[in-house]
């Protein structure tokens, strides 16, 4: 009692203002130490190898403005396939280490159908979502929800050595004929090892490259809207028929069949091959300093016959959130972060991927350094999808078992084809 009597004596003497600081002193520590001291919370991801060093300095950045919160980027292996399965086995045992899914266009609907993925329909309204590229958003959605945020877009496209081209005065080829030719002419000249160069391994890059060469022949996989399937049509036959003619020619070395893009990419960047067949990030590499193909390359939508158009498959890669993650806030902000313009921008002039918003195909400074991505705007606006079904993953994995079988002479074209067809038609019945 004698205490608190003296207590109150002695908190009448001190002034009233001075009373006042000391409270207000003590509620501001107390409301912000807790955040001071509290820990950063940590956001992990599984990316590719060859993009996680890209990344980094989007990361720092991104620490800068978030203390308190941390991204953690586990290096995956390049090919989507090997990344897909780690995903998967992960949120399959449950306790995913992972609270983003950064996937590819095609994983969308598997991911969302097997209700690992956190429904963001409500975090991005239409308005913001119109700044991106069609195709990319609608690759994102599941039956009418939204699932994945495009962070960079990609398409399949032919590259061409133009010095070479010119210095044999050679127009760049229209047509399969003219890619086999113009190929022939220069591997008989001496002036390069190999024509054409493509992605043949037994993976989802076969089937990606696939669409390309289908819709140049006129022919199609599956039509979404009806599901009609059309590998064993005449037209799917020839393009099998024409991948298998440029290495019976001697145009694609014969290893082609066991390429993935970077395989293919090392043999073109050594000089050893005209024409490539690959995704933009090529071009980015092949201006570096140190790369013997600067200034030498050429870019442009698949070749066709006249029977078929020009096909660039879409790909492209974006941010999901996982059902599983004790961290969906944090992750989400780190969606926001790296779908802001400014973030993306720096994050192409750096490596030459391909944007996912609409305006930085026409931005001075990206023109600047890549003088074809306004034209490459309107390639990725006429893309060809892979199916965007929900059992692509199975309908996929047919088509590369029976195309592979194809590719190396275990099975005939037609007989192939034939089977793939009807194992996917038995699969959408
Ligand atoms: C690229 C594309 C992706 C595609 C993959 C195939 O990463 O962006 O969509 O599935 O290549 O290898």
């Amino acid at each position: 009692m004698y205490i608190l009597y003296y207590f109150k004596n002695y908190l009448k003497k001190i002034p009233r203002f001075l009373l006042i600081a000391i409270t207000t002193v003590i509620v501001v520590l107390g409301l912000s130490l807790p955040g001071l001291t509290q820990k950063p919370v940590t956001v992990s991801v599984l990316i590719q190898a060859l993009e996680s060093t890209q990344w980094q300095p989007i990361i720092d950045e991104f620490h800068k403005e978030n203390p308190n919160i941390r991204i953690q980027t586990i290096e995956g292996p390049n090919e989507t396939d090997l990344i897909e399965d780690l995903y998967t086995s992960s949120f399959l045992l449950g306790n995913s280490p992972y609270d983003l899914a950064f996937m590819d266009i095609v994983w969308v609907p598997k991911f969302a159908a097997a209700g690992w993925l956190v429904d963001l329909s409500d975090r991005m309204g239409d308005l913001e979502l119109s700044q991106f590229v069609e195709g990319d958003v609608n690759g994102g959605r599941y039956q009418g929800k939204l699932y994945r945020i495009p962070f960079r877009s990609d398409i399949g496209m032919l590259y061409y050595r133009a010095d070479l081209l010119e210095a044999s005065n050679l127009s760049p080829p229209e047509t399969f004929d003219d890619l086999i030719q113009i190929s022939q002419n220069l591997q008989q000249q001496g002036v390069i090892d190999w024509g054409y160069v493509w992605q043949g391994k037994q993976y989802e890059g076969l089937s990606a490259m696939f669409v390309e060469i289908l819709s140049g022949f006129g022919a199609f996989w599956i039509d979404e809207d009806t599901l009609e399937v059309g590998l064993d049509k005449p037209e799917a036959i020839e393009a099998v028929k024409f991948l298998r003619s440029t290495i019976e020619k001697g145009v694609s070395p014969s290893g082609v069949t066991t390429y993935a893009e970077e395989d293919t990419r090392r043999l073109f960047q050594n000089g050893k091959a005209v024409f490539l067949r690959n995704w933009p990030y090529v071009y980015a590499l092949s201006l570096q300093d140190d790369s013997p193909l600067k200034g030498k390359l050429g870019i442009k939508p698949m070749v066709s016959n006249p029977m078929g158009t020009s096909g660039a498959c879409q790909g492209g890669w974006g941010f999901g959130i996982a059902k599983s993650s004790k961290h969906k806030e944090a992750a989400w902000k780190v969606i926001q972060f790296f779908s802001r313009e400014d973030i993306q921008k720096e994050f192409i002039l750096r490596n030459g991927y391909v944007p996912s918003r609409k305006s930085l195909f026409n931005d001075p400074d990206i023109v600047a350094k890549y003088d074809y991505y306004p034209d490459l705007l309107k390639v990725v606006n006429n893309s060809v999808l892979r199916p965007p079904i929900a059992q692509y993953s199975q309908a996929t994995d047919i088509l590369q078992r029976h195309l592979s079988a194809a590719l190396t002479n275990r099975k005939s074209p037609e007989a192939a084809m034939k089977d793939a067809a009807n194992e996917t038609r038995r699969l959408l019945r």
